[in-house]
């Protein structure tokens, strides 16, 4: 599907921050960005089993109530040797204060217990954008890497301390920002949704 000039897309998130985001990202295409706090859109329930469920979901909503077109991501930590955890509860996994160092140790105890001594894991990030009528498409990035412990590094957030993209020695913790948004997950995800959708 393609985003029509002069058409307003629904962000169906409450986090300022993304919102901002890609406000800046679309704003060359004109296309106009509102964020479904300001339109005083609810934030469905994430009942989903996938990352592209959870995605689809947000989207429809926020583009049948808004009659508009609307994207949602969703987008988490995969550790295979836990069957893919934390996944879609990688943000539930840090509990109401959103504490991830408590959620990195979870990581690090799980593998431990389940003496797993394969550490490969991925962020994955995955885009739905819905048509005013509920029609969706969906886009997916990931950036490959694996896990070191104890976590290093202020300058992401999540799960980035205890995260090592391939090729690199310094955790997504400690990098340059700049450095992280080229290769992360999001970025690439971002990329096959302008692509496909900005004329
Ligand atoms: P969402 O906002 O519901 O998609 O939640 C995604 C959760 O996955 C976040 O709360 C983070 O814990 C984790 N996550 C997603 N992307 C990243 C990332 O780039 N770095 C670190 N953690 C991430």
């Amino acid at each position: 599907m393609k985003l029509p000039h002069g058409s307003t897309l629904v962000v169906a998130s409450h986090n300022a921050g993304k919102v901002r985001e890609i406000f800046a990202l679309l704003s060359p295409f004109g296309i106009a960005v509102k964020g479904a706090a300001e339109l005083g859109l609810a934030e469905p329930e994430e009942t989903g089993e996938s990352f592209a469920e959870n995605a689809i979901l947000k989207a429809r909503v926020a583009a049948l109530t808004s009659h508009s077109y609307a994207l949602a991501d969703d987008s988490g930590l995969v550790v295979p040797a836990l069957g893919g955890a934390p996944g879609i509860y990688s943000a539930r996994w840090g509990g109401e204060a959103r504490d991830f160092g408590l959620a990195m140790k979870k990581v690090q105890r799980l593998l431990v217990e389940l003496n797993k001594h394969d550490y490969a894991a991925k962020f994955v990030c995955t885009l739905a954008l819905s048509d005013p009528a509920g029609i969706t498409e969906v886009f997916e990035g990931e950036v490959r890497g694996h896990l070191e412990f104890p976590p290093r590094g202020a300058r992401g957030f999540g799960y980035d301390p205890i995260f090592v993209a391939t090729g690199m020695k310094e955790t997504f913790g400690e990098i340059d920002p700049e450095a992280k948004h080229a290769i992360s997950h999001r970025a690439k995800a971002f990329e096959k949704f302008s692509k496909a959708v900005l004329l």
